[in-house]
């Protein structure tokens, strides 16, 4: 185990008690004795390599999702054990600070003690009933309350399940077939979305997927993110039968790419002239950008938004929704077929809501922001300092750099950036103690319970392995 190792204990005050945010990040930065990162030291990974040999067997690439691979930075899987705070721990008793924060999901660290009660009380109540409970209400409730532009809401079990169904949804209110979308956006695993799409299919380098077929990708447009000119040919050519525009308001499955106002005026523009529905894919950013979304940022009411990751609290969670006069059309209310035997589970409601609700009452985004904030200006700071062209994306609670010296605007400009580099750097990060999730088209997840301790901890782990890298390619 390298010296990135750290008692558990050390930071168990820090999310214990009902203090305020800004003071539990102080105690914490007090709580930090003995952690050193600086050196790099190699990390023993025998039981992660045991078990993903075992994995291997039985699970395709010994991993029920792509991207927790890690192939494109060159390393196996590392299998973690528990987590607690904005820490992650893994099977060989290593300890990260963890930048993926179940990808978006753990908004106020792990095991939160809110979002664990509340855990703990539904689960005495029993896991599933497969009738309606009050959770639903209350959390539907709760989601209309903090996005404006939602008047009705469907729980569903995933951020997939979320972007397949609003896009039937618009295809059924609108009676029109073509979607358009973006290059390097993510909208989940469904077939029309595997077109030119980011996260892991970036990662891997394929741009699609065998077993879609053709039929199907031909009714989803892709064009490059911020690209007014294309989108506006797109319309044009084909607005009769456009039925929607599914977008990531900040696009975060390519590295964090921000959408440019005349992009965004434009999508509301065509989308208001001809009928077609905008959906705001708010699955990563929902509640974490702002409280209302990406939408609140912009000053934007889209027709349906999609929802996922805090959502849940760390439980599997998606909801869509919007515009009442379209949600209505969905079963039983409407004829828009779409279910779920799990949709509206009592524990997932239970974590969603309190995690919604912690958020709600204690409205920390502006700190969020400022650490945010803090731990890109530091990367930036280092990049010149060793004379490394460097990129930093980020908005509140989301960061990611990208190795060059052009602003990334689009899918195309994040692809040229130096992947290799990123993949040393990464290498550098574990062995420094820092849990970076492990591709370049895709972000990393600042959580409320990150303090500045943990940001300058980071920040140090960044400069030695970006010193360590850059030496090894001179
Ligand atoms: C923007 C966006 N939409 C949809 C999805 C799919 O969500 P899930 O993985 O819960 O199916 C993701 C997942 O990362 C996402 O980032």
């Amino acid at each position: 185990m390298g010296n990135a190792t750290v008692d558990k204990s050390a930071d168990k005050s820090a999310d214990k008690s009902d203090k305020s945010e800004k003071e539990k990040s102080e105690s914490k930065e007090k709580d930090l004795g003995g952690l050193k990162t600086a050196d790099a030291q190699p990390l023993v990974f025998e039981r992660s390599g045991k078990l993903f040999a075992r994995a291997k067997e039985h699970i395709p690439g010994g991993v029920n999702s792509p991207v927790r691979s890690c192939k494109s930075v060159g390393v196996d899987p590392i299998f973690m054990a528990n987590a607690d705070g904005p820490h992650i721990y893994d099977e060989d008793k290593n300890c990260y600070l963890d930048y993926v924060g179940s990808w978006g999901a753990m908004i106020l660290g792990h095991c939160h003690p809110r979002v664990m009660e509340a855990i703990e009380t539904a689960v005495r109540r029993g896991t599933s009933y497969g009738a309606p409970c009050r959770a639903e209400v209350e959390i539907a409730e709760l989601l209309c309350s903090m996005v404006p532009s939602m008047e009705m809401v469907r729980m569903v079990n995933s951020g997939t399940e979320a972007c397949m169904s609003a896009i039937r949804l618009a295809r059924a209110f609108t009676k029109r077939s073509l979607i358009v979308k973006f290059d390097g956006c993510y909208h989940g695993h469904a077939d029309s979305f595997l077109v030119k799409a980011g996260s892991g299919l970036a990662t891997l380098g394929i741009s699609s997927s065998p077993g879609v077929p053709e039929e199907l990708t031909k009714l989803t447009i892709s064009l490059p993110y911020n690209d007014v000119d294309a989108l506006r040919e797109a319309f044009a050519k084909k607005g009769d039968d456009i039925a929607a525009i599914i977008v990531e308001p900040i696009l975060g499955n390519a590295g964090i790419i921000e959408p440019t106002d005349e992009f965004i005026k434009c999508m509301t523009g065509l989308c208001k002239d001809t009928g077609a529905l905008l959906i705001y894919d708010e699955v990563m950013t929902g509640f974490r950008v702002a409280m209302g979304g990406a939408q609140e940022r912009q000053s934007v009411k889209p027709d349906l938004s999609c929802f996922g990751k805090v959502i849940g609290g760390g439980l599997p969670v998606g909801a869509y929704g919007g515009r009442k006069d379209i949600m209505e059309h969905i079963a039983p209310q409407g004829s828009v077929y779409q279910a779920g035997t799990l949709s509206g589970n009592p524990l997932a409601m239970a974590a969603g809501l309190a995690q919604l609700r912690f958020l709600k009452a204690n409205k920390p985004h502006e700190r969020l922001a400022e650490i945010t904030e803090m731990l890109a200006k530091g990367i930036v700071e280092i990049g010149e300092k060793l004379s490394v062209p460097i990129q930093v994306a980020h908005v509140p609670g989301m960061l990611s750099f990208f190795f060059t010296d052009k602003q990334v605007t689009d899918f195309a400009g994040a692809q040229k950036c130096d992947t290799e580099l990123f993949a040393k750097v990464w290498r550098g990060l574990i062995e420094r103690g820092i849990y970076w999730p492990p591709s370049q088209f895709e972000s990393a997840f600042v959580s409320i319970i990150h303090s500045k301790a943990d940001i300058r901890q980071t920040l140090e782990a960044f400069e030695g392995s970006l010193k360590e890298a850059t030496a090894k390619s001179k």
